[in-house]
């Protein structure tokens, strides 16, 4: 049966840190890996910009041996121009795997229903596993261990809070998330994480107040306050959020050997200030680094792992 990659609620801690040591194994001897999807296509569906995702995953299909397919949101312009339905079956046909960027993720799951090939998401409005995992990997190469640590995010509770809620939860990492009212993760991913992290020792708070969520964290994280598709949403979400932005003053909280990450693009004076994003503390450009090696890791678990 095939495996899709849509959500990190769909796979067990043990197959997290499955992916975490293939991505090492991976980023270590990239050569030794070469052909792992020798002969594969793979279509990327974008429906939203991109310079990571898509960078990163055409680099790793190519090298592992296989053959990316971009797709421009005016291509096969998902939903409009013919059901998403006949899009994935279409699809299924020609090339060997899927990744896709979508606004709902409704897109997404329909995609991986009605394909016969993996399909990867990309980033939804819901979730950015992939993102998550390079994150984890990042946290891991810092820090070695999940247990005992404690992640803080602050800002907008978005596609990114919830996948590193589940993330976190399901690997032992503690997390605190700190938006303004209003602006929580989806209460889904909220209890699923807290299910997870009652199994894992986890804990995971909810606040308004960044500096509790701050205090004594090994790992501060934030993301745009005005994701992709929020455009319209702009001029009153930098008004809501006014006193969530990341600056050295809150890092003063944050225990003396942390680290700064923001999946990138990042907007200086907003979320983050310029000396903390551009500081010694901050990893943002192994995260970037570290989608090519995880999302390398995610195909090759997901064309050479036996799945029931
Ligand atoms: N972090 C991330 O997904 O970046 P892109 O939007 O550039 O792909
Ligand atoms: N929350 C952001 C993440 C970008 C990688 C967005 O959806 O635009």
């Amino acid at each position: 049966m095939k495996r899709d990659f849509i959500s990190l609620k769909d796979f067990s801690s043990q197959e997290l840190l499955n992916l975490l040591s293939l991505a090492k194994q991976l980023k270590h001897n990239p050569r030794q890996t070469s052909d792992y999807l020798r002969g594969k296509s793979f279509a990327l569906i974008f429906q939203k910009p991109s310079n990571r995702t898509r960078v990163s995953f055409e680099t790793g299909i190519f090298q592992l041996g296989g053959n990316p397919i971009y797709l421009a949101p005016d291509d096969i312009s998902l939903g409009k121009r013919e059901p998403t339905a006949d899009i994935a079956k279409t699809l299924s046909r020609y090339v060997d795997g899927i990744v896709a960027r979508v606004f709902s993720h409704r897109d997404i799951v329909d995609l991986a229903t009605c394909s016969t090939v993996p399909v990867i998401n990309g980033l939804s409005d819901r979730s950015h596993p992939c993102q998550a995992m390079a994150d984890m990997f990042t946290i891991q190469e810092n820090f070695r261990s999940f247990s005992g640590l404690k992640l803080a995010y602050i800002g907008d509770g978005n596609n990114m809070t919830n996948s590193l809620l589940i993330a976190s939860a399901k690997l032992g990492m503690s997390m605190a998330v700190a938006t303004p009212m209003g602006y929580e993760a989806n209460g889904d991913y909220v209890k699923a994480a807290r299910e997870c992290a009652a199994k894992t020792g986890a804990m995971i708070t909810l606040t308004n107040s960044p500096q509790e969520a701050v205090l004594g964290a090994n790992v501060v994280y934030t993301d745009t306050w005005v994701s992709m598709g929020q455009e319209e949403e702009a001029a009153k979400r930098l008004k809501d959020f006014a006193g969530y932005q990341v600056d050295e003053k809150l890092l003063s909280l944050a225990d003396k050997n942390h680290i700064f990450m923001h999946c990138l693009p990042a907007h200086r004076g907003q979320e983050v200030s310029g000396p903390v994003i551009d500081g010694p503390r901050s990893v943002v450009f192994d995260e970037a680094e570290n989608r090519l090696h995880m999302q390398k890791a995610i195909m090759v678990f997901l064309y050479t792992f036996k799945h029931s």
